[in-house]
């Protein structure tokens, strides 16, 4: 979602801030703007659409100043435009600010401020908080008049302001919505709502924490609570290998994401998984060991893509590990009034570790008594620090918006939560020895997969002149369905539905004819002859259907129309291996129909509001 970076110190700000929002674009956005203190005022551009836009505009002035933030905005309140666009700015043209999340009772405070003589100019609800800052400037200075207004805010802020009243000062401040400060030297620095702006400058970075306020000036920084009282920070080493969000040959992140798959399961199980013992070592979980040991009921909260490898987990994990699990979107767990107890363990699954409605479910899971474990794929991130324990999934960074490297990686990391819960409980070490055995040779399947790449694009191809899908799946492969039809959603605007295979007789396949094809995922497991049967009902309505089937099968190739084969595996690894052709089917039908697949329309990377 929106970029955030504002910078102090001695070098021309603009190149800094553009090439931060650049490292930013990922996220998803669809307008830009920066302002700049100049001696004695503030210079502000905004443009609606991609960074080149506002580009062309900087282009046409000669921006000097040392101090200025920068915005990228996904419209919440208000269409995307350049007046909606940030920096807002007060009045007087004297106070600008960029802001991360949602002001929710900016009616009130609008309505309040519009009765003192402010006008506003946008349909925007970050524009109050400008205003709110102005009136408190009035009679207090920049610091003050900041952390008093953030007193009077309901809602979610990550937030940088500067004034020309103060021209060597800037302040930010978070309240569920990320921000890092980068430390590049004495009176130098960075702030940002993601590390990918930061790294080329510094790796130095101090992670704020809700309802702190960072004060910047040149001589140095302060982190203060919103009553005004210092704070006590570490600071911290990020070590991210950055060059991995290079796309290296590749024409877009998401098939080189999708492609890094073998070394990303690969990391994840590095150091984890013991073959001989047939176990796994989770060390992120050793200081909450007794409480996990004890647990009797597992609820696994997590959003999108996520969610689905939470459904995996849930039939591994009961079905080896014999623990009740429940799966749940996050955004409904959080107003719901979930039965919870100090026997529970929810485990939290993020690639971002900034999903707001996420953020939420964990708090709300820790005060409520349970155990709080994360899967979580960035390191610092705001789920991360907030669980009791976790493990990080090692993914590296991801930079599509539609998530494929992470999930592969939180299949694995739930694979192996699976060993460890089941081996502390009734699995065998021969059993235990036997998933580990086959984790271990899962990269090289994959790898056999790549090998049809050329066939699946040329299937995508021609399946790229239908409308609508179905993708189909039971059991292990029943959540591989729905990420199957959400990938080709997210990226080729295409409409795609997941369903179980059984569930399509009890409705859905009355739309079932030769326009409306179906992808099943129909792989020799436990559920083999069912969803064969559940095949063979579409073929009898001439729906046309492509097979996701095992290497070998020769019998799903005399009834499919199409088939793409897949490795033999355990039946709960399956999913680590099915989901590869759906991904590289949705990337390929998305390229033949030209879309913008790393950054596809409306989508955020990181959903860091409700
Ligand atoms: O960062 P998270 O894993 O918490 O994000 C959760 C979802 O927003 C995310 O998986 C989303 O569904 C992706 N666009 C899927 O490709």
């Amino acid at each position: 979602m929106c970029g955030i970076i504002g910078y102090i110190g001695k070098q021309p700000a603009t190149p800094i801030i553009m090439d931060g929002l650049k490292r930013m674009e990922y996220r998803g956005y669809d307008s830009a703007g920066l302002a700049i203190i100049q001696s004695d005022s503030i210079a502000c551009h905004k443009k609606e659409g991609k960074l080149g836009n506002l580009q062309a505009e900087l282009a046409k002035y000669d921006l000097v100043g040392s101090v200025g933030i920068g915005h990228t905005r996904w419209a919440t309140h208000g269409k995307p435009s350049d007046v909606n666009a940030h920096p807002h700015n007060d009045c007087r043209e004297e106070i600008y600010l960029i802001h991360n999340g949602i002001i929710e009772n900016y009616h009130d405070i609008k309505t309040a401020l519009s009765a003192k003589g402010h006008t506003f100019y946008s349909a925007t609800d970050t524009e109050v908080l400008v205003h709110l800052i102005e009136e408190h400037h009035k009679t207090l200075p920049f610091e003050e008049a900041f952390i008093t207004a953030l007193n009077e805010v309901v809602g979610t802020y990550g937030v940088v302001a500067i004034s020309s009243k103060e021209p060597n000062k800037m302040m930010a401040a978070r309240l569920g919505s990320p921000m890092i400060l980068g430390i590049i030297g004495d009176g130098e620095y960075i702030v940002a709502s993601d590390v990918a702006a930061i790294m080329k400058h510094t790796r130095e970075v101090v992670y704020l924490n809700d309802g702190e306020v960072c004060v910047l000036t040149e001589g140095g920084y302060e982190i203060k609570d919103l009553k005004a009282q210092a704070v006590q920070h570490t600071i911290q080493q990020v070590d991210w290998d950055f060059t991995q969000a290079q796309k290296q040959g590749y024409p877009h992140f998401m098939l080189k994401e999708i492609h890094e798959q073998p070394d990303v399961l690969m990391n994840a199980l590095r150091g984890r998984v013991k073959q001989e013992e047939g176990l796994a070592h989770m060390r992120g979980f050793l200081e909450q060991a007794e409480r996990l040991q004890d647990t009797k009921r597992v609820i696994i909260v997590a959003m999108g893509t996520a969610l689905y490898a939470g459904q995996v987990g849930e039939y591994m994990i009961e079905e080896y590990a014999g623990i009740p699990v429940e799966v749940e979107s996050a955004a409904e767990f959080r107003y719901r009034k979930p039965v919870i107890d100090e026997h529970t363990t929810v485990i939290a699954i993020s690639q971002s570790g900034e999903t707001a409605d996420l953020i939420a479910a964990v708090k709300e899971s820790k005060l409520k008594g349970a155990l709080v474990l994360g899967l979580v794929n960035v390191v610092g991130s705001t789920i991360a620090r907030e669980v009791h324990a976790g493990a990080y999934c090692h993914a590296g960074p991801e930079i599509g918006v539609a998530s494929t490297k992470a999930f592969m990686a939180q299949l694995t990391m739930l694979a192996l939560v699976t060993l460890h819960l089941g081996r502390q409980r009734g699995m065998s070490v021969v059993m235990g020895q036997r998933i580990a055995k086959e984790l271990l040779a899962m990269p090289e399947k994959i790898k056999q997969i790549f090998a049809q790449e050329k066939a699946i694009a040329k299937l995508a191809k021609e399946y790229s002149q239908y409308h609508d899908f179905f993708f189909l799946g039971r059991k292990y492969n029943y959540a591989i369905a729905y990420e199957g039809a959400l990938k080709l959603k997210e990226v080729s605007y295409l409409h795609a539905e997941g369903y179980g295979a059984g569930d399509l007789k009890h409705g859905p396949i009355a739309l079932i004819d030769e326009q409306f094809p179906s992808v099943v995922i129909v792989p020799q497991d436990s559920v083999y002859e069912k969803v064969l049967s559940n095949l063979q009902e579409i073929k009898a309505r001439s729906g046309r259907v492509l097979a996701i089937a095992t290497e070998g099968d020769t019998h799903v190739a005399d009834i499919a129309d199409d088939v793409i084969y897949i490795p033999k595996t355990l039946e709960m690894l399956t999913p680590l291996l099915a989901v590869v052709p759906l991904q590289l089917f949705a990337y390929y039908v998305a390229d033949t129909l030209g879309r913008d697949i790393d950054q596809p329309r409306n989508l955020a990377k990181s959903v860091t509001v409700e």
